[in-house]
């Protein structure tokens, strides 16, 4: 596998290859990000993982200062997963002296984390639009651990007429349910076992619609009873939504419904999600 952090020596990597699959990630790989790399591996003739905490698309006071990096680690990961080059552009690269050009999306971009993190999928959807012309990928891969963000950039590629196609990859979780991510790293093993009220409450939620109630509200409670017992939860959002993101009184096309969380667990920021109902 090759470390490349330079656009020119990605582009003379790259050139002759007849499909790349692209899997853009912020680092600390686990095996949510492996199982991306996995299945991009499988579709084509060679895989770019890029590692690169994207300051665009972090708040004032949040964690950009202390989000955790271990490139040694992120190297192995990508390797045994199958990855051919690991893209580590630096700041710099990415957002030179004069880089003043920003993608907006609304709709998909507007509710949930959009409006608990003002700024975010601004900086999502650019350091996105910026990877897949650099790289010029046939696929690009994203896990649905982060459900919006998928809405968002598959808006962003049918927006802009991008030629690529997004692929969309199960979320990979512990044995207690938790979802993995990287900022888990923020949590002890104590604490992530207890973050699993998270992955708890959606399925208490499934389980309501599997017993027969159709009420959103009625089965967004089933979660809300579960969490009340994580006296440390503080919850921000919990719905349940089509596949426009838009929310519904009662359940009427199951197949596309899909419950959203989120909340802070130990100072941590968490979001899950899930479909109402399993295939
Ligand atoms: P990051 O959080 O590193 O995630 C990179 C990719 O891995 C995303 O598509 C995310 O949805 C996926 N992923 C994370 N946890 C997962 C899990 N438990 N199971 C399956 N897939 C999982 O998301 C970002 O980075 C950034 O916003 C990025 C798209 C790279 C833009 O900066």
């Amino acid at each position: 596998m090759k470390l490349i952090e330079s656009p020119s020596e990605l582009h003379a990597t790259l050139s002759g290859v007849s499909s790349v699959g692209l899997v853009p990630t912020m680092g600390y790989l686990h095996d949510g990000h492996a199982s991306l790399i996995r299945r991009a591996r499988i579709e084509n003739e060679v895989v770019v993982v890029s590692v690169f905490v994207n300051p665009l698309q972090f708040g004032r006071g949040e964690d950009l200062g202390r989000y955790p990096r271990d490139l040694p680690h992120d190297l192995r990961v990508a390797q045994d997963a199958g990855a051919h080059v690991l893209f580590t552009p630096s700041v710099e690269t990415m957002y030179p002296v004069g880089f003043a050009t920003r993608v907006e999306v609304t709709g998909p971009g507007d509710g949930f984390e959009g409006a608990s993190r003002p700024g975010h999928f601004s900086g999502v959807a650019t350091v996105v639009l910026k990877l897949l012309n650099l790289v010029k990928p046939a696929r690009a891969y994203f896990g649905e651990k982060d459900w919006q963000q998928l809405a968002v950039v598959r808006r962003v590629t049918t927006d802009l007429n991008l030629d690529v196609d997004i692929v969309a990859c199960p979320t990979m979780r512990e044995p207690s349910g938790l979802a993995l991510s990287s900022r888990n790293a923020y949590l002890t093993a104590e604490q992530r076992e207890r973050a699993s009220v998270l992955a708890s409450a959606l399925r208490a939620a499934q389980k309501a619609y599997r017993r027969g109630e159709r009420r959103s509200a009625a089965i967004l409670d089933a979660a809300r009873l579960v969490l009340l017992s994580e006296r440390e939860f503080t919850l921000d959002y919990l719905s349940l939504v089509d596949e426009h993101l838009g929310e519904f009184e009662r359940v009427t096309n199951p197949a596309s419904a899909r419950l959203l969380i989120a909340g802070r667990l130990f100072g941590v920021r968490l979001i899950d999600n899930m479909p109402l109902v399993e295939e």
